[in-house]
């Protein structure tokens, strides 16, 4: 039973691959049964190029944040190291993990990234909820009132989302077993939309944790603006695979009607 679903899974990826490379718009060559393309060449090479950039601000960001945090330490500090390792480090690569641009895991099979997928989104869910547990018991500490900003209140939207695309992630895991209720494909597709929007809302609260009143206390105002530009690229960068085969897919299911 697992087997053959393994097997169905297979098959209905390489339907999606087979169709987005068969668009009219590209000029497949076909040799020995492959398909190539310049544009998808093209297309790989600024893929790698933007993955390997991502990589490079997300880890330089939360270097820099945690060395800001932890260079006047207090139960907060943790706050915004949870907070940047759960969804900038570890969100990001459980995003970009799945694309075939991505150098790290260039190598490694379908179901090899499926596993480091979840195992990766399963971490940063843990950073992300130890980050939000640290931040209410701080307050508390000091008697101070919850969800009182934009940032906070982007926050626990946030939140909210990773639980569900967390959730949404195990039934897609399952997407096989529950065929008959709704098509894996369409799973897969909502389950990538989801994945990007739960990202971006979380990109936007860092962003707003960068404009609380802690950081221009620790930092001058001109790295509170270059933080604010790589972190918005990084979450550019991150996006574009996510994006593309979330494309692809909607594609894939629109040819098949
Ligand atoms: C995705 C990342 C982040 C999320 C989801 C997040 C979430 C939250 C939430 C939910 C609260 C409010 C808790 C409450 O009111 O009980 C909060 C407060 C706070 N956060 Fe973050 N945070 C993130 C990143 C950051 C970063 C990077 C910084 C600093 C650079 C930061 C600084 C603060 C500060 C100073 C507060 C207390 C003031 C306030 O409530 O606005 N946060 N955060």
């Amino acid at each position: 039973m697992e087997e053959m679903s393994m097997e169905d899974e297979r098959l209905e990826e390489n339907k999606l691959h087979f169709v987005a490379a068969l668009s009219p718009n590209d000029a497949g060559q076909h040799h020995h049964g492959k398909i190539y393309n310049k544009a998808d060449k093209t297309n790989s090479v600024i893929g790698a190029a933007m993955s390997l950039l991502s990589h490079l601000i997300f880890v330089l960001f939360t270097i820099y944040i945690t060395y800001l945090c932890f260079e006047d330490y207090s139960l907060f500090s943790w706050h915004p190291t949870c907070m940047t390792i759960g969804s900038l480090l570890l969100m990001a690569e459980a995003v970009m993990i799945m694309s075939k641009d991505n150098i790290i895991a260039s190598k490694l099979g379908r179901q090899a990234r499926v596993r480091l997928h979840w195992m990766l989104q399963a971490g940063a869910a843990a950073f992300i909820f130890s980050g939000f547990l640290v931040i209410v018991i701080n307050k508390n500490i000091h008697n101070k009132n919850h969800f009182q900003s934009w940032h906070s209140i982007i926050g626990l939207v946030f939140l909210v989302f990773v639980g569900f695309t967390s959730s949404g992630g195990v039934i897609t895991l399952y997407s096989f077993r529950l065929k008959q209720y709704l098509k894996p494909a369409k799973m897969k597709l909502i389950h990538n939309l989801i994945g990007v929007l739960t990202f971006v809302i979380g990109v936007v609260t860092e962003i707003f944790g960068i404009y609380t009143l802690w950081f221009p206390k620790h930092a001058s105002l001109s790295a509170q603006v270059v933080c604010t530009v790589f972190v918005i690229l990084g979450g550019i960068f991150t996006l574009e695979s996510a994006v593309k085969s979330a494309y692809e897919r909607f594609k894939a299911l629109y040819q098949s009607i």
